[in-house]
């Protein structure tokens, strides 16, 4: 048996967090920075979502405005939800994504049915997702899969006649996790949201744009964004980084993308920083470890004022020594998810006000 210590420090009282390092105070100024316009998220009623080329720069903005009120007023919430169900089918592992979305379902006051393992489903006797889809239409409001191949979403579309949204498609796109970053961006610099932006950041991707979904529907986002931002600068060791066509479809959009692989030369230039260094294969162990060789601490030579985004889940690639520095934007940036995800089923079941 493990001894354990109580430690009496653990038990006292939890102190409010560092309002301004956690935040909070971040949706404030990007209510502030922008007007609210909802008819662009008209278009997003009752649809589907699997992709971020889905949206635009408008509707990106008017979600993260949403997402900023919700944050801003937590305990203040109406219960639009109530009555509905979604199916939260998670075939796959996750954290942030599958407990974000049920939080953002629950505080929005829906029910929901919970799928964590597809062998407990008709899936584990052959059943197809088309079949499986078709019964969803009749148990459930909205749909939330998450699965390690990339068509899967698809298939089940094809039956569905009500809403999917795709939390993570093998290694193709995680448009909700792009969402969520984009957040988390627009919070720390709301003038990215205008239409003529006064800044030019420079932001720099460590990981591997072929092989991560993250980063490939970061990407997609950003370009939304390409008027405010410098240059993206890729950092990998990968010798093919980019999957065919992905690089021609990110500067044809307008996004300055440049590739290196020396980490410190670049990272003193760097706004913001975001890095990932694992890709969901759902082969072997599940996963593979990309770029390992790049690691950020607090000894990292990073500009004072830069951020620093990851999705999570995070191995020896963010140090710990990061998180009580003003760099940490990573905590921030998961539990914004659970607002930018509360707009995007607000916009979709159209219960937003
Ligand atoms: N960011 C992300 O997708 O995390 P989870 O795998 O925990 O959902």
């Amino acid at each position: 048996m493990v001894k354990t210590t109580l430690d009496p420090a653990l038990l006292k009282p939890l102190d409010e967090p560092s309002l301004d390092r956690m935040g909070y105070e971040r949706p404030r100024a990007l209510l502030d920075a922008t007007d609210e316009d909802l008819a662009s998220l008209l278009d997003l009623v009752n649809r589907p979502v699997v992709s971020a080329r889905q949206f635009d720069k408008a509707q990106l903005v008017q979600l993260c405005r949403v997402a900023a009120r919700y944050e801003t007023k937590r305990q203040n919430v109406s219960q639009p939800l109530t009555g509905r169900i979604l199916v939260s089918a998670f075939y796959e592992p996750s954290t942030r994504t599958r407990l974000s979305f049920e939080s953002a379902w629950h505080r929005l006051g829906g029910d929901m049915m919970s799928i964590t393992d597809p062998s407990s489903t008709g899936i584990a006797k052959g059943e197809s997702l088309f079949d499986v889809g078709e019964m969803l239409n009749a148990y459930g409001d909205l749909v939330v899969l998450r699965d390690s191949h990339e068509s899967h979403v698809y298939e089940m579309m094809k039956a569905l006649r009500i809403p999917i949204v795709n939390a993570g498609n093998g290694l193709d796109e995680h448009p909700t996790q792009a969402m969520a970053d984009i957040y988390a961006l627009l919070k720390w610099q709301p003038e990215l949201a205008m239409s003529a932006p006064g800044c030019r950041v420079h932001i720099g991707v460590i990981g591997v744009p072929a092989r991560m979904r993250t980063v490939r529907s970061l990407l997609i986002m950003l370009a939304q964004f390409a008027a405010g931002i410098a240059k993206v600068t890729v950092i990998t060791d990968a010798d093919a980084p980019f999957s065919e066509g992905q690089l021609a479809e990110l500067l044809a959009a307008g996004l300055k993308v440049e590739v290196t692989d020396a980490l410190d030369a670049v990272l003193p230039e760097l706004d913001a920083v975001y890095i990932n260094a694992i890709a969901w294969t759902g082969e072997g162990k599940g996963y593979e470890e990309l770029g390992v060789r790049y690691r950020l601490s607090a000894d990292s030579p990073l500009k004072p004022d830069a951020i620093v985004l990851h999705p999570l889940a995070r191995g020896a690639e963010l140090d710990v020594s990061l998180d009580d520095t003003p760099h940490n934007w990573y905590f921030a940036q998961a539990r914004g998810a659970v607002f930018i995800r509360m707009a995007l089923l607000s916009a979709i079941l159209k219960t937003f006000s």
